[in-house]
């Protein structure tokens, strides 16, 4: 037999029903040959008995696979904003010079290749990269020139050395959630105690809302997955964290996984679900390990499996999915396609997975936050959650900071911290704007630091990057629009085209092209978008855009190449001589009926 062929056979579990494997096996062939090559597809497609286009077209969704061997040290550095603030950039030239690659090529011998990726998650100790998908943090010229020597020398990076590969929690500030400890067994021995109902009660009483962005309420979501009629229901921890500048998922599952699972564990007693699932973000492969360890610990100590407890049918346990580089596979529809072994691409809803998710069946997605919180309230209950946060906000919130200050790193906070408060414990003492959510996220210039962090008034998953007086904001602009372009996962035409509409617009004011014209179409390219994509990155890639233009029109203005120049050209009159010919009152509603 070939080695290949071998090597496939071996894969655990790969038969006709294993279908839904097929992701997490393209991640292995991948990892072990840097390609999944056309021999590959074919075994792949005899053995699952999937037909090939459809797992070359997963192969080239995602960005971690490739078609084409990479180098056998695959080098990505993180692209994100704060790694270019952080000098990413001479850094990543050097090291392209140094090994005589070109960017996104694998060197003519094989050996290396250089490229970019999106946000890797470790902007409060960046500049970052990864090396064959595992994180090397805290760049500089040196360990940057002492990589390329190991390269040459073709030391394998299982030896390169270990300070390397060191990412701290760094955590700041505590609150709540991260400063008791964590008593593991303690919440379901609450839900063993005082049953479903009062624990879902208590839940509710917490106000305890999503963590990841969106704010829907905990309770409500389980309640509606418990009650949908179905045979089977799933649970799922979203650890996807590809939101731009959030990092706080990755100190929760590097040092409170106990807790996490223990929270899905809690909801799967409750929803009755006996399969969970973690979609853990590939750029974070390096925790898969010591998360593998604590979820057998918990079959051990009988807080996973069958009879958890000694309760008789309370059977649950979870396995990690590991994702391949798609920031639209947080999207929970998108996350759910992608467990099934697909494309990440979002699904239409309704109806939302609570009652059709994986496999058609009920399911719970949450926010590794969510999870953590909900077991902290089983263990100590509603009021002591409620105590603390605003009326509409309870509790509290994990907030990544990173960009312009002294201490980048996690900090909690009660919901309702000023921004200005924030700055002031992190030591940004300069700040122009914060960019609070990521890149989908909003910018709040230096006379909006009174606003609130909380649903009411700024609601955020946790990033918030923060710029100094002599940060050119437009830079972050160019950065999040290519990141847009980059991931948006071109099902729609209004995120496909007009993502890579602005991003050329970008481009265009940043080389001194622009007129107002451009401007304006900018404005109205985000309009459509906002109205009529498909699913939320879409309907949030021009935030910042729109955000800069209308909070600091000054950045634009000055590059425009005649700052004088006003439209020749009338967009009114020209949307109503459009109107006339196609007798379509409003392009944005036909784009709708389209959809
Ligand atoms: C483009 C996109 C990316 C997202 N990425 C994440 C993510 O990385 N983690 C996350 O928890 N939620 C993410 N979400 C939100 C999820 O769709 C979903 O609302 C969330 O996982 C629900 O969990 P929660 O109720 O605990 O917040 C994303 C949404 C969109 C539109
Ligand atoms: S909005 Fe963008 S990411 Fe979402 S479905 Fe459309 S193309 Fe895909």
């Amino acid at each position: 037999m070939r080695p290949l062929e071998r090597f496939i056979d071996e894969l655990p579990g790969i038969t006709e029903g294993a279908s839904d494997r097929l992701l997490q096996y393209l991640c292995v062939v991948q990892n072990r040959y840097s390609h999944v090559s056309s021999t590959a597809v074919q075994l792949l497609s005899e053995r699952l008995h999937i037909p090939p286009v459809q797992i070359l077209a997963v192969v080239d969704f995602y960005t971690f696979l490739h078609r084409q061997p990479r180098g056998d040290f695959d080098i990505r550095f993180s692209d994100n904003i704060t790694d270019r603030m952080l000098g990413s950039g001479p850094l990543f030239k050097r090291m392209c010079e140094n090994l005589k690659v070109k960017p996104g090529q694998p060197r003519a011998d094989e050996r290396v290749s250089v490229d970019l990726t999106s946000c890797t998650g470790i902007c409060d100790q960046g500049p970052a990269l990864l090396v064959n998908g595992l994180v090397i943090s805290r760049l500089n010229q040196e360990r940057v020139d002492k990589m390329v020597g190991l390269i040459e020398a073709g030391t394998p990076v299982s030896d390169w050395p270990e300070s390397f590969f060191l990412v701290e929690d760094n955590i700041q500030r505590q609150d709540k959630l991260l400063s008791r400890e964590f008593v593991s067994g303690d919440a379901l021995e609450t839900l063993v105690l005082k049953g479903n109902d009062d624990l879902l009660g208590w839940l509710h009483d917490s106000d305890l809302r999503g963590r990841g962005g969106a704010g829907f309420k905990t309770a409500t979501k389980w309640r509606m997955c418990r009650d949908a009629p179905a045979d089977k229901r799933y649970v799922v921890c979203n650890a996807d964290e590809g939101e731009p500048g959030t990092f706080k998922d990755r100190v929760l599952l590097s040092s409170y996984a106990d807790c996490i699972f223990e929270g899905m564990t809690l909801c799967a007693g409750i929803v009755g679900a006996k399969q969970g699932f973690i979609y853990l973000r590939g750029e974070y492969l390096y925790l898969r390990t010591a998360l593998e360890q604590t979820l057998q610990k918990r079959r051990d100590a009988n807080r996973l499996g069958n009879n958890i407890l000694g309760q008789q049918g309370f059977d649950f346990d979870i396995e990690i999915h590991l994702g391949a580089g798609a920031y639209i596979c947080g999207e929970e529809s998108a996350l759910i396609e992608s467990l099934e072994g697909k494309r990440g691409i979002p699904r239409n809803r309704p109806p939302f997975p609570v009652t059709s998710g994986y496999r058609n069946f009920p399911t719970v997605v949450n926010n590794v936050e969510t999870f953590v919180a909900a077991a902290r309230i089983a263990a100590l209950g509603a009021d002591w959650f409620r105590s603390s946060g605003t009326k509409v906000s309870s509790g509290t919130k994990l907030l990544s900071v990173s960009g312009d200050c002294a201490r980048p790193g996690i900090y909690e906070y009660p919901y309702g911290v000023s921004v200005r408060q924030v700055l002031e414990d992190c030591g940004a003492s300069d700040a122009q704007a914060v960019q609070v959510s990521g890149a989908a996220g909003a910018t709040i210039p230096a006379r909006e630091f009174d606003r609130k962090i909380a649903f009411e008034d700024i609601p955020t998953g946790g990033s918030f990057m923060i710029f100094n007086q002599q940060r050119d904001l437009l830079e972050m602009v160019q950065n999040f629009t290519r990141f847009f372009s980059h991931e948006s996962c071109g099902f729609c035409t209004p995120c496909r085209v007009g993502g890579a509409l602005m991003q050329d617009l970008v481009e265009k004011v940043m080389v001194g092209h622009a007129t107002r014209y451009d401007l304006q179409e900018m404005k109205n390219i985000g309009q459509v978008m906002q109205e009529t994509a498909h699913c939320g990155l879409g309907v949030t890639a021009p935030n910042s855009v729109l955000d800069t233009l209308d909070k600091f029109p000054d950045i634009y203005s000055k590059r425009l190449v005649n700052r004088s120049f006003e439209p020749a050209f009338d967009l009114d009159a020209s949307l109503e001589v459009s109107r006339r010919i196609t007798g379509r009152d409003d392009e944005g509603a036909h784009i709708r009926h389209e959809k």
